[in-house]
């Protein structure tokens, strides 16, 4: 079956669904056993999942697992209330005081602060590397007390593309669990599990509900690392809302069409900027003079709706101010995903490895549903206040 008829048909069961084509929202805590007998078994009972309890299970909330799992090939999904709350599992299942992980320097800022403020405190040792550089020696970077390998690419705010096979090939033979924040690719144009990732984040706010309201995360595992996953996330209590799910499954069914029209929108914006002689860079890993482009067009089906590109001079706040007043069609917004454009000006100064990438300002552009001609149109008539 291909995916777009996946989609369609996952995550909803009309015969189950008296008829309905969708699936019911179940809200509760508390679940009724049929008998004592029931109850006896479910005590007795390893498998968190099977406790007739409102936080390990429900049943809208079991269809959007198999959904997703379905779409990674993963052999488990557990869901959390945001991207940033699934962000967090990987690093309670799998370290303790005393060990290291591994992450790129260019990850998500508030994955950043949760390791710095929080994963430091209890003891385990944060070692950040470069996305691009000297990634052949990686294994140089590697210790006795390395226990997790965190990845996000393309990264945040720059998009530099990692080689995750030549990392996921290293931890797999020092048995090292590998994750990755997959929100940009999403199912429809990353596998990760082909790539030789364990675990799989997405940030399930941005394209899978793709209507910018809702927060929800999903933690998609391969078979050896799920059961470090889930009982995680059940002990911390951590379940999404049922409104969320039901959303999210919702979103289902239009996430290809949707991010085949956003990557065709991005695409034609970051190729009409790439040519502006304002501009000096556009990073965006489809454009074939980015580094390792040819790394992402091995590893991705498709780039997505969010890239970035820096200006030749550096333009003060009020000059900014003056451009982004012009806009008519992109907004001032962070969570992208949606149908709406959207434009940041990110800072990333709290990187550990300083580099010279760019030298004027960094503008990050979301291009969401909205005409392509009339989003083009609008960056380039507020480009000319510069
Ligand atoms: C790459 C990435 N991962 C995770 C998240 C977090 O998602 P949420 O907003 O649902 O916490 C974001 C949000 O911007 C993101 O950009």
């Amino acid at each position: 079956m291909k995916k777009s008829t996946k989609l369609v048909k996952l995550g909803r069961d009309p015969l189950k669904q008296k008829g309905f084509i969708n699936p019911g929202i179940y809200k509760g805590s508390t679940m009724i056993f049929k008998n004592f007998k029931e109850y006896l078994h479910d005590i007795n009972r390893k498998d968190d999942d099977s406790r007739l309890y409102g936080i390990k299970s429900n049943p809208s909330q079991k269809e959007l697992e198999v959904a997703i799992s379905t779409l990674y090939r993963a052999k488990d999904t557990v869901i959390a209330p945001t991207g940033m709350a699934s962000i967090i599992i990987p690093f309670f299942a799998f370290l303790n005081s005393g060990d290291e992980v591994l992450i790129n320097d260019s990850v998500y800022g508030p994955t950043r602060i949760f390791c710095n403020d929080i994963i430091k405190r209890l003891g385990i040792k944060i070692k950040y590397f470069h996305p691009t550089q000297n990634i052949k020696n990686f294994k140089k970077l590697i210790t006795k007390k390395t226990k997790l390998i965190y990845l996000e690419s393309p990264g945040t705010a720059t998009f530099d593309i990692i080689d995750i096979p030549f990392i996921t090939k290293i931890a797999k033979k020092l048995n090292i669990p590998t994750v990755i924040d997959n929100t940009w690719a999403s199912p429809i144009f990353c596998d990760p599990i082909k790539l030789g990732i364990n675990v799989i984040i997405d940030a399930g706010t941005k394209y899978i509900n793709g209507h910018s309201d809702v927060l929800i995360g999903f933690i998609s595992s391969d078979k050896k690392h799920y059961k470090k996953i889930r009982s995680t996330i059940k002990t911390l209590g951590i379940i999404p809302g049922s409104e969320e799910v039901y959303l999210a499954l919702r979103g289902l069914p239009t996430l290809e069409l949707r991010l085949k029209q956003i990557e065709k929108n991005a695409l034609e914006m970051a190729t009409k900027l790439k040519k502006h002689p304002l501009i000096e860079d556009v990073f965006h890993p489809a454009l074939s003079h980015t580094i390792n482009h040819n790394i992402w067009k091995r590893d991705f089906t498709g780039s997505s709706g969010l890239f970035s590109f820096s200006m030749k001079k550096h333009y003060s706040n009020k000059m900014i101010e003056r451009f982004y007043k012009k806009l008519k069609i992109f907004k001032i917004g962070y969570s992208w995903g949606g149908f709406d454009s959207l434009i940041t000006f990110p800072q990333i100064d709290k990187r550990i490895i300083k580099e010279k990438k760019y030298t004027g300002n960094l503008i990050r552009l979301y291009c969401g549903l909205e005409d392509s001609e009339d989003q083009i149109k609008d960056i380039m008539n507020a480009l000319k206040i510069f």
